[in-house]
């Protein structure tokens, strides 16, 4: 089995304004408001389906899987109260400590449950870690790792879905189709098969059972997170991320609706010849089974400066990887969201191999617009337009306090680096670090900044692809790049 990389931290500042929403390092723990209190309406209800899990486990039936949830519910709900209690009369430097540690608790128990319970609410949790970094550091963490222990399916499991699913065997649909998993899924797993044109294909085959959980199981985890507050934002703000998790992980349950994306990824990139998108077999998928052309390619870790792949050839698949960045955003306006690395391989002839298409975004046309300008006025250092251009972007709020050169240019001086000069170095870029860096200051202006929900795919895609390209340590004309795409002359 293929093992699936983590997604990297994230230091795009919008995606790190959405981080800090979260009670991290004690700095927003310090008041509690109303947006914790949770209410008796808001339990979520009772039903919760059966869902087949993989071989080697014990099935969480409807009641039990049901039980397990409200009991995670119970226990942070527990943990909660207990900080509120054993905090009251301590010290400010004594109360942090303990409400860290009963923070860590409830953590635990919500990554410890979702990983018994597996199938949707795993991936629920994995959205909710995706979009946005709503969930801790640590509990994200968790979940991926949870994730590269999933064991896999029987093969009985797998013929069994595909027959119901496409109304035949796998050896009556497919020449040869491989018994032994060839990689896993979020949600099923991936085979490779070969059809009977002759044709090198993988079959994906969604995990039986597992759209049916899902909005109970989403439901669940919104309200255990609720009640274990461990979520400092909004209650309004939670709802509609929550909201946004649901909408993308249904597209991401229906397997047709990736054929589709696929398709028109395929259509966008024909005339790009460094982008390869598998075609699908439309009479082998169906809204659980998605079968595509196998495209090979090498993982980014095997990428390592030697014969294959010579300093050239990584240098220019950076450059290219930030030409797909830009013709995402400013040509097509629809954006690959899920940038982990398992997601896309690489051809020592200089070609980038894209995987999964469960998660496309398409980006409004103002919000394009707004990037750009946005983009133009920090370049010019137009710090009026930049602040106006973060409202439209919806990462500052309109009515908060307006800010300006102080509090931006470092910013600026930091993100556009690699338009100073002719030639970057992702190599040897610190931006990441000096993003980080800088967060503290960052947290005092939370009365200006919130989430930005119409760009969360487009910054996480942004973080995830620097993380790449600094990966391949990239050396390149990456100014003039830019430039091009944003129509603009350095
Ligand atoms: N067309 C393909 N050719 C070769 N390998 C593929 C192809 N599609 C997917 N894979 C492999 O299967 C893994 C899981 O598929 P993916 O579509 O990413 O599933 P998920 O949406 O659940 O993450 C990928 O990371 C990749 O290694
Ligand atoms: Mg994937």
């Amino acid at each position: 089995m293929v093992g699936r990389n983590n997604h990297g931290v994230n230091y795009h500042p919008l995606v790190i304004i959405s981080n800090l929403t979260w009670n991290r390092g004690g700095i927003m723990s310090q008041e509690t408001s109303k947006q914790d209190e949770i209410s008796e309406s808001q339990t979520p209800e009772q039903e919760s389906p059966q869902v087949e899990t993989p071989k080697g486990q014990k099935p969480a039936t409807g009641g039990s899987r049901f039980f397990r949830l409200a009991g995670m519910t119970a226990s942070v709900m527990g943990n909660y109260a207990k900080s509120k209690v054993s905090t009251m009369f301590r010290s400010e430097e004594k109360a942090e400590e303990i409400r860290q540690e009963i923070h860590r608790q409830s953590g635990d128990r919500i990554a410890e449950t979702l990983g018994q319970l597996k199938g949707a609410v795993m991936k629920v949790g994995q959205m909710a870690s995706m979009i946005g970094d709503i969930l801790p550091k640590e509990l994200t963490q968790k979940l991926m790792s949870l994730q590269n222990e999933a064991p896999p399916m029987s093969f009985d499991v797998i013929a069994k879905q595909i027959e119901k699913e496409l109304g035949a065997t796998p050896d009556e649909l497919f020449d040869d189709f491989d018994r032994e998993p060839f990689a896993s899924a979020s949600i099923g797993q991936v085979h490779r098969a070969l059809t009977q044109d002759g044709e090198d294909v993988i079959v994906k085959v969604q995990y039986p059972g597992v759209d049916k959980a899902c909005d109970s199981d989403l439901n669940h985890l919104k309200f255990a997170l609720k009640a274990s507050g461990l979520l400092k934002i909004k209650k309004q703000v939670v709802d509609e991320l929550f909201e946004e998790i649901r909408l993308r992980l249904h597209e991401e349950l229906d397997y047709l609706q990736e054929a589709e994306s696929v398709n028109l990824f395929r259509e966008q990139y024909k005339d790009v010849d460094f982008i390869i998108v598998p075609e699908v077999i439309q009479d082998r998928s169906s809204k659980c089974i998605l079968t595509l052309t196998y495209e090979s390619g090498d993982h980014i870790s095997n990428l390592n400066d030697d014969e294959d792949y010579p300093r050239e050839t990584l240098n220019l698949l950076g450059h290219r990887l930030m030409e797909f960045v830009l013709q995402q955003i400013f040509v097509h306006q629809t954006v690959h969201g899920d940038p982990n690395q398992a997601n896309f391989a690489f051809r020592s002839d200089g070609t980038i191999v894209i995987y999964d298409f469960g998660c496309i975004k398409t980006l409004k046309p103002e919000i394009v617009t707004a990037y750009r300008d946005t983009i133009i006025a920090g370049i010019e250092e137009d710090y009026d337009a930049v602040d106006e251009g973060l409202i439209a972007l919806g990462a500052r709020i309109p009515d908060g306090p307006k800010l300006g050169e102080e509090f931006y240019k470092p910013w600026r001086n930091i993100l556009f680096r690699p338009f100073v000069h002719e030639e970057f170095d992702y190599g040897t870029s610190t931006i990441h670090t000096e993003v980080v860096e800088r967060i503290p200051l960052l947290l005092k202006r939370l009365d200006s900044f919130q989430p930005p929900k119409e760009t969360f795919f487009l910054d996480r895609m942004i973080a995830g692809q620097y993380e790449s390209i600094r990966k391949l340590r990239a050396k390149g004309k990456f100014r003039e790049l830019v430039g091009n795409y944003l129509n603009y002359q350095f």
